[in-house]
């Protein structure tokens, strides 16, 4: 299985995603300043896997206050979360990563609980190894929309390196596969920064998952040739209404499903839902640095000086998702009521 990240003798361990897919690297992350630039700079990404590395990264600055008395190291400890939490802004499984761990150092000190710290990091190794889980249910419950013989378009990468292991829409396919489906993937290289032929390419190579790689600007023609039956991406943020924020481009792809009758399936843990905003005109959409779009690995593709516009993420409306996949179970419109409901659930 793919090692997205993981907790190693006091340190965080990633695979370099910059370095992928020429070289297969770790990167060790020994202090929690470590971590919020692994994530600033793409070494981890993908909303899940930034969650875990976000929870991590808190174990360590516990670590590193493990000293202090409990009412000085929570305050140092919900500072040093507050520094995490600035790391990238649309990601919402960061933020949620974040308040489950200063939920469990609250819960650790009201009841008088000792050796914080070792609690802390124990908290964040659970945070990890139940996002294995839940991909993989997801995996189960979003393969019954999979068909045998289909061909499935995807982009950015919401696989095994998205997450902490397995995937979120690749996970469904990873699933589908499971139970014998023949399957093939359209696999989008998705500019600026290339998460589709750089990280989900090579996925599918590593576990030979047949796959094509094509330009985003190709998708539109691939739907009018009827060469895709189904697209299943991953999510960044999605709002109480179902709008989904996720990778720059994936909007135009919903609205070309729609217009070419193509099922549009979104696959993310309940731990990316903002129940907090009612809609996806709320969600902050992160803005890169330019050179992202002017060069590509050091190589300069525009003339210099050239104005950028270089927004990660877009979004998609509800109404353009066919259903939305979750670890529990498959949601279709409307999703107001739905999601209203497992908000209440998780709640109570
Ligand atoms: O900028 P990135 O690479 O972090 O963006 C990742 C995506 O947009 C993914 O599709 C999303 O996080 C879902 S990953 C399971």
């Amino acid at each position: 299985m793919i090692k997205t990240i993981f907790w190693k003798n006091n340190a965080v361990v990633l695979i370099d995603q910059n370095a992928l897919p020429q070289i297969e690297r770790h990167v060790v992350c020994t202090n929690y300043r470590q971590v919020i630039s692994a994530i600033k700079d793409l070494t981890v990404r993908g909303a899940p896997a930034i969650g875990v590395a976000a929870a991590m990264g808190a174990a360590l600055g516990a670590l590193s206050i493990e000293a202090m008395p409990p009412e000085k190291f929570q305050i140092k400890f919900n500072l040093i979360c507050d520094h995490i939490a600035k790391a990238r802004p649309t990601a919402r499984n960061l933020f949620w990563a974040l308040e489950r761990m200063k939920e469990c150092l609250d819960d650790a000190i009201s009841s008088g609980k000792q050796n914080l710290a070792a609690r802390l990091v124990s908290e964040a190794k659970r945070i990890c190894s139940e996002d294995i889980t839940i991909n993989r249910q997801m995996g189960k419950h979003g393969s019954v929309l999979l068909a045998d013989g289909d061909n499935i378009l995807t982009h950015c990468n919401a696989g095994a390196l998205a997450t902490a292991g397995y995937g979120t829409a690749l996970g469904v396919i990873r699933a589908a596969r499971e139970q014998g489906k023949k399957l093939h993937v359209y696999v989008d290289e998705t500019r600026p920064v290339l998460q589709g032929a750089r990280l989900t390419a090579w996925e599918m190579k590593k576990e030979k998952i047949p796959a094509t790689l094509i330009t985003d600007n190709m998708a539109g023609f691939l739907m009018q040739q009827g060469k895709i039956d189904k697209i299943i991406v991953g999510a960044d943020r999605i709002a109480a209404n179902g709008d989904t924020a996720n990778k720059i481009g994936t909007y135009s792809l919903a609205v070309l499903a729609k217009a070419h009758g193509i099922p549009f399936y979104v696959a993310a843990p309940l731990s990316t839902f903002d129940f907090s905003i009612k809609t996806g005109a709320e969600i902050t959409i992160e803005e890169r640095s330019g050179d992202e779009v002017t060069n590509f690995r050091g190589v300069s593709t525009a003339p210099r000086g050239m104005k950028v516009y270089n927004p990660a993420f877009d979004l998609t409306p509800a109404r353009y998702i066919s259903a939305i996949i979750t670890e529990e179970g498959i949601m279709t419109k409307p999703y107001l009521s739905l999601l209203a409901g497992i908000a209440r659930k998780n709640k109570s």
